[in-house]
């Protein structure tokens, strides 16, 4: 199989702008590299600065038009907890001219906030569950309360109903051993309430630190990952990076204030780290080096290669209800 530009991956410009805006949070969830990152040096509770990231949204309208099919915000912490996410959504929402979308744990969504969500214009929000009783998302998502985000996400879905808002709402589920009983429940519930999509995903190693969550064949042939083709992450220091799941800062590469996306995408830098995964040789690499998550990523020429960049084109075709390809 040839790895190259193809399909949604292009040269011109990323497919996927991912915004990292704030590293603080209010849960602290089994599955999730949080709770050891705040505790580590690489930890500063940053806030994505508003100026950099209009920056950003100029760029895409100038540069990502037939390129980009989203600018996804989440965050290495809970976006909603940015003081100025509204801002800058709308502005996103207004100005991007792209598809927009939000990861969020849904517990921020009060009524009030919900009527600003809806009126920043953007696409689409994915609320994370990761249960169906409230018992098991304790467990999970430790630090939250089910009853309280379920409200939350059902006034969401008669708001937007109610007002004819064009917002996609998906709810997703990390399935891992204390919650994969209910993945059924869980996806027969959502769907029942109307949620334009069930979204169930496997569990990474966030770029190898938990290396335990993802099992290799013994004798594995590697792929290359397909994010040094399909991304760059702006994340809340202000830095341009090459990996979502990373939470360590290794995928830096570049202060975003010196040079522009368009610029580092064709850069010596993506060409190398390009060929690293071509050749499968990380010695320049640590993180790709003991990284698992590429096995997760899916090449638009693979069967079932489709990314989370997809499910967009799948709602607009309105197709696509099996939703368990969708990766990060
Ligand atoms: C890091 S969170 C940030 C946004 C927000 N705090 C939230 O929970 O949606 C983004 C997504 O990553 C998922 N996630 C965190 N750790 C993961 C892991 N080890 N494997 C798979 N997904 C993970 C979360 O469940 C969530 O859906
Ligand atoms: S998954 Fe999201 S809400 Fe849970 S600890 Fe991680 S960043 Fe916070
Ligand atoms: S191999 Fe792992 S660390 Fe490298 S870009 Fe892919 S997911 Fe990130």
């Amino acid at each position: 199989m040839k790895y190259d530009f193809s399909g949604r991956l292009k040269k011109e410009f990323p497919s996927q702008i991912g915004v990292d805006v704030t590293e603080k949070c209010n849960y602290a969830c089994i599955h999730c590299p949080h709770a050891t990152f705040k505790e580590s040096d690489y930890y500063t509770s940053a806030l994505l600065d508003v100026a950099l990231h209009n920056k950003m949204v100029d760029e895409v309208r100038e540069y990502g038009k037939g390129h980009t099919q989203q600018i996804r915000y989440t965050a290495n912490g809970e976006p909603l907890l940015h003081p100025k996410i509204y801002e800058m959504l709308t502005y996103a929402g207004n100005y991007s001219d792209n598809f927009v979308s939000l990861t969020t744990n849904g517990s921020p969504l009060t009524e009030k906030n919900v009527k600003k969500l809806i009126d920043a214009n953007i696409d689409m929000i994915d609320i994370s569950l990761d249960a169906h009783h409230s018992d098991t998302y304790d467990i999970v998502r430790v630090g939250g309360k089910l009853s309280k985000v379920k409200e939350n996400v059902l006034n969401l879905i008669d708001y937007r109903n109610e007002i004819k808002s064009k917002l996609k709402i998906v709810v997703s589920f990390v399935k891992q051993k204390e919650n994969e009983n209910e993945v059924e429940d869980f996806d027969k519930f959502w769907k029942e309430k109307g949620v334009d999509f069930v979204i169930i995903r496997n569990l990474h190693t966030a770029g190898g630190a938990i290396q335990e969550n993802i099992t290799l064949p013994e004798h594995f042939k590697r792929k290359p990952c397909v994010y040094p083709w399909e991304r760059i992450i702006l994340n809340s220091k202000g830095q341009l990076g090459f990996c979502p799941t990373d939470w360590t800062g290794e995928s830096e590469i570049i202060d975003y204030r010196k040079t522009t996306i368009k610029e580092l995408w064709d850069s010596e830098y993506y060409r190398s780290l390009r060929q690293m995964h071509l050749d499968d040789n990380f010695s320049a690499c640590h993180i790709c080096k003991k990284c698992k998550d590429w096995v997760n990523t899916s090449w638009p020429q693979e069967k079932n290669g489709r990314g989370y960049g997809d499910l967009i084109s799948d709602f607009r075709k309105k197709t696509g209800s099996k939703v368990n390809a969708y990766e990060q």
